[in-house]
């Protein structure tokens, strides 16, 4: 899984007047970015997330503060702490995901290779067991 959905680390332009980093579509993350959407005024009592995406692919980065997020594909899981903005993790698609712990001051950006489109989420745990499940069995 750890393969599957790999931490990137961003290239550091910064220098004596600050850091910048730069992500570029298909270039520092593995697909065009067509949405970009962030997450901020969470706290340590909430979970969000929780789904999987049949068709998007997302990076996540905290751009501020820091999160966990947990991901999971049915079978293997594992927790990563994001807490620095030149740290992302890539999630392919049809990936469960929850993330939760969010810092006071989390922001918590998203890149997203898709336009919107709530119809290809799967929002129910067992849903997504029995269909990422199903697609095992056609490999
Ligand atoms: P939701 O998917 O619950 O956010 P989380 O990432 O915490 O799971 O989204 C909250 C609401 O925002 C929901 O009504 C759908 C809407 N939404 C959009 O309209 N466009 C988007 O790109 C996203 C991510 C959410």
């Amino acid at each position: 899984l750890k393969e599957r959905c790999p931490i990137l680390q961003f290239a550091d332009l910064g220098d004596e007047r600050g850091k910048l980093v730069v992500i570029e579509g298909s270039q520092a993350i593995p697909f065009d970015i067509k949405r970009v959407f962030y997450i901020y005024d969470s706290d340590n009592t909430v979970v969000r997330g929780q789904h999987a995406n049949r068709e998007s692919e997302f990076v996540l980065i905290n751009v501020a503060g820091k999160s966990k997020v947990r991901v999971t594909d049915g079978k293997d899981e594992y927790i990563v702490e994001l807490n620095k903005p030149m740290m992302g993790i890539y999630l392919p698609k049809m990936i469960w995901k929850d993330m939760y712990d969010f810092s006071t001051d989390s922001v918590l950006l998203v890149l997203a290779s898709t336009h919107y489109d709530g119809k290809e989420y799967i929002r129910n745990y067992d849903e997504y067991l029995s269909i990422a499940k199903e697609s095992d069995n056609h490999e």
